[in-house]
C-alpha cells in the first residue's frame, strides 16, 4: 500500500489552488488582493473549527443532567477555552491585514462588489449557535435575503434553522435552572444573618429562600446612596422578570456559583461561566478591531455589502453579545466576608457531588 503523503492527507492542492485575485493577471502587476483573499480564507477555516467545537459542546449539554463534577463538564470547559484561544489569534490577524493601506485597498475594492464579510455564513452560524437571535441583531433589515449584499436565501434559512435549535445560551440556562443547591434538605440548620422581615415584606418573601433574603439584605448594605436603586433591580432580575431572555432562577444559580466559586464543586461551573463571558469579550474585541480597521480603510463610505459601513459596525459592537446577562451578574456581588455562611450539610454535599 502506498504511504500517505502529507499534501494528500491535508488536501493541500485544493486549498492552495483556491486563491484567484480578480484584479490582476500576473504576480508582477499584483496588489494586495492576494493578501485580502488569503486572510479571509484563514478566518473561515478558524470559523469552521470554532463551529466544530461549539457543536460538540452543545451535543454534550443536550444530555439531561450533565454532572458538574464529570469528565463532560471539564471537556466542555476545555473546548470553550480553545475557542477563546482561537479568537485571540484571529484578533491578532487583523494587524496583518492592516499592513495594507487605504489606497492599496482602493486598487481592487470595486471587484468585490457587492460581496462582503457580512455574508459570512459561518460567522452568522457562530453568533446563532452561541445564542444571538435575529431580533437582537442591530439593523435586522440588513439581513433580508432580497437585499443586494445580504445573505443568500439558503444561508439565511440555515441561520434561522440554527437559531431554532438549542443554542449554547439556552442549554446553559437549562443547566443553571437545574442546580439543586437550594433544596430544603441542605438548609435545615442554616442560621439567618438578617432579621426575618427587616427589609422584605411578607408578600415579597413568599417565594424567596431564606438564603436569598439574607443575601439581599447584605447587598442592600453594600450599596452607596447613589446606587440605592440597584436593590429594585436586584428584585427584578432575581425574583421577578430575569434579564433579557434569562429567567430569574438561572440568574440566581449563576450568582450563587460566582459567590461560592471557591467550593470545589463550583470550580468548573465557575470556569464555564467565566469562559462564556471571555468568549463574548473576545468576539467584541474582534468587532472593535475590525470596525477600527474599516474606518481606516474606507472612512465613512458605505460597505461593499451595502450597509452604512463603519456606523453599522459600531452599532453591532454595543449590541451583539450572547452572554451579557451572565456577565452582568457581577453587578450584584458583595464582599467575600459579607457572604451568608452556608450550612454544613450543603458544604459537605458540594465538596463532592451535587
Ligand atoms: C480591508 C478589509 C476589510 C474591510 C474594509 C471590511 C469592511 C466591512 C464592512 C464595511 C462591513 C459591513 C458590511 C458591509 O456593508 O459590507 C463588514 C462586515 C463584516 N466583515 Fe469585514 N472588512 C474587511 C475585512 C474583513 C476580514 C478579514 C474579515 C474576516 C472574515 C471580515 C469579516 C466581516 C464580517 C464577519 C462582517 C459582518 C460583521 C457584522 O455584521 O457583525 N472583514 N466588513
Amino acid at each position: 500500500m502506498k504511504d500517505l503523503y502529507y499534501s494528500d492527507y491535508i488536501e493541500l492542492d485544493k486549498i492552495l489552488n483556491s486563491q484567484h485575485p480578480k484584479s490582476f493577471e500576473s504576480l508582477e502587476e499584483g496588489n494586495d488582493e492576494m493578501l485580502f483573499i488569503i486572510i479571509h480564507q484563514v478566518y473561515e477555516l478558524w470559523f469552521k473549527q470554532i463551529i466544530f467545537e461549539l457543536d460538540l459542546v452543545r451535543h454534550i449539554f443536550v444530555q439531561d443532567g450533565i454532572n458538574d463534577n464529570s469528565d463532560d463538564m471539564s471537556r466542555v470547559v476545555h473546548k470553550l477555552k480553545r475557542i477563546g484561544r482561537i479568537l485571540e489569534l484571529i484578533n491578532q490577524q487583523v494587524g496583518v491585514l492592516e499592513t495594507m493601506t487605504a489606497p492599496d485597498f482602493l486598487e481592487f475594492r470595486n471587484v468585490l462588489l457587492p460581496a462582503s464579510g457580512f455574508q459570512s455564513r459561518q460567522f452568522r452560524l457562530i453568533e446563532a449557535k452561541l445564542g444571538l437571535k435575529m431580533e437582537q441583531r442591530y439593523k435586522t433589515e440588513y439581513y433580508k435575503h432580497t437585499r443586494r449584499g445580504s445573505l443568500s436565501e439558503s444561508d439565511l434559512q440555515e441561520v434561522n434553522q440554527t437559531e431554532s435549535e438549542s443554542t449554547l445560551k439556552e442549554l446553559i440556562i437549562k443547566w443553571l435552572e437545574r442546580m439543586p443547591y437550594l433544596d430544603e434538605g441542605y438548609w435545615k440548620e442554616y442560621k439567618r444573618s438578617s432579621p426575618v422581615d427587616k427589609q422584605v415584606t411578607q408578600a415579597d418573601s413568599r417565594d424567596r429562600h431564606k438564603f436569598w433574603m439574607d443575601y439581599r439584605n447584605a447587598y442592600q448594605n453594600s450599596l452607596s446612596d447613589t446606587e440605592a436603586g440597584r436593590l429594585r433591580e436586584f428584585d427584578k432580575v432575581f425574583f421577578e422578570e430575569g434579564k433579557g431572555d434569562v429567567p430569574p432562577a438561572a440568574l440566581r444559580a449563576a450568582l450563587f456559583i460566582t459567590i461560592y466559586r471557591n467550593l470545589p464543586i463550583f470550580h468548573l461551573p465557575f470556569e464555564l461561566l467565566n469562559t462564556l463571558s471571555e468568549i463574548d469579550e473576545l468576539l467584541s474585541n474582534w468587532r472593535y478591531r475590525h470596525f477600527m480597521m474599516v474606518r481606516r480603510m474606507i472612512g465613512l463610505r458605505a460597505g461593499t455589502g451595502g450597509t452604512s459601513g463603519a456606523g453599522y459596525l459600531e452599532g453591532t459592537l454595543s449590541q451583539h453579545y450572547a452572554f451579557r446577562e451572565i456577565t452582568e451578574v457581577a453587578t450584584f456581588l458583595i464582599e467575600r466576608s459579607k457572604r451568608p455562611v452556608l450550612p454544613n450539610a450543603l458544604k459537605e454535599k458540594v465538596s463532592f457531588n451535587l
